[in-house]
């Protein structure tokens, strides 16, 4: 008999609905869910799932419930004891709360909380020296680490998991980059294009030339500045003056589709964040990486779903963009997106 497997995935609040039918037409069965958390089983012995708008995908190893911290410890002590007799130790643990609210709504961002970081600490210390090889929980992990997860759906109700770090997001706690900005971001941009970079992996380096189309007011630009780039900002609206006066920074105020190619001329990277219809939006793309004269290697594209019941236009924007012959495509709803999703293509 194969083992079963059980998958515990965090996303978005709004968000389950596509994973869940994405989760069912790859052959999982659908049990416990709340918003932004879903759970299922597949009978085979297969990988965890994945899609645009699952943010973590771990091994599920089981749940416990209280109201005491040290009791449920010791039920998850004694569920890795039943899981694992080896007792094989993780190489990280990472414990985050699911989202409780839209990215945004209120000013939310998902991520470790003060709840969840009480949480780590009492879980780091009760399973540390039987369980952990870390020296303290929520560290980026490498490449190939076991990571224990544990996920808060409620102060009082953890899921426990199991997942390998590859890629970026899996190495980040609950998949929500941490970052430390030097100076105040101008806007939630900021972490969203911080996000998108590292994620892309996107090989920027300073003195390169980007451009952002929709740049204001600044947050996004305040992070390429940051990496040392130099950066042109179309837009419309005024930037914040801490970004306009930046000696590596040229404001460009007019609409993306309505400037002459030649202006983009020696740029390395496309940022592309504007508040235009999606359509719209890839046909002033489209113009501008199709023209020969185009230098762009890496394209960063935010593209706004309107809400999560159009998710199947990705599809359609994905084919889209294929026809300019990248070498690469990838789709994500970041974990700073909000109903949203950001493409990084590569060119030539
Ligand atoms: C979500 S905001 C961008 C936030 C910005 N990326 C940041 O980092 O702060 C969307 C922006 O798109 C701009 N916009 C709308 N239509 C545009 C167009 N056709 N071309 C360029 N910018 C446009 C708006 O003026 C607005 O500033």
């Amino acid at each position: 008999m194969m083992k079963p497997t059980f998958a515990m995935l965090s996303c978005a609040c709004g968000a389950e609905q596509v994973v869940k039918a994405e989760m069912a037409e790859q052959g999982w069965r659908l049990a416990f869910s709340r918003p932004g958390f879903v759970t299922a089983k597949n009978d085979l012995d297969v990988p965890l799932p994945e899609g645009v708008f699952v943010r973590t995908a771990s091994r599920s190893l089981g749940q416990v419930r209280g109201t005491q911290a040290n009791a449920m410890v010791a039920e998850l002590a004694s569920k890795l004891a039943e899981n694992d007799p080896n007792g094989r130790k993780f190489d990280q643990l990472h414990v985050w709360p699911k989202d409780r609210l839209p990215i945004g709504r209120f000013g939310f961002e998902p991520g470790a909380d003060e709840v969840s970081a009480v949480v780590a600490e009492a879980v780091y210390s009760g399973l540390k020296e039987v369980w952990l090889k870390c020296d303290a929980p929520n560290r980026i992990a490498q490449p190939g680490d076991r990571v224990l997860d544990l996920v808060l759906v409620e102060p009082s109700h953890w899921f426990m998991g199991l997942h390998q770090a590859t890629v970026w997001p899996t190495r980040w706690p609950g998949a929500v980059q941490p970052i430390q900005p030097l100076n105040e971001p101008i806007s939630r941009a900021y972490y969203k294009a911080a996000e998108s970079i590292t994620w892309s992996g996107f090989d920027m380096q300073p003195g390169d030339l980007a451009v952002e189309i929709g740049s204001a007011p600044g947050g996004a630009c305040g992070r390429l500045l940051e990496l040392g780039l130099r950066v042109i900002g179309i837009d419309p609206a005024e930037m914040d003056p801490r970004i306009d006066q930046h000696r590596n920074f040229q404001h460009i105020r007019a609409r993306g589709g309505d400037l002459p190619r030649r202006q983009f001329r020696g740029a390395k990277w496309l940022l592309v964040d504007s508040n235009v219809r999606p359509d719209q939006t890839l046909t002033t793309i489209e113009n501008i990486v199709k023209h020969r004269q185009s230098d762009f290697v890496g394209l960063l594209i935010t593209l706004k779903i309107g809400e999560y019941s159009s998710a199947s236009l990705i599809e359609k924007w994905f084919e889209r963009i294929v026809g300019w012959k990248p070498s690469h495509v990838q789709v994500r709803q970041l974990a700073r997106n909000k109903c949203e999703v950001c493409f990084a293509v590569t060119m030539g």
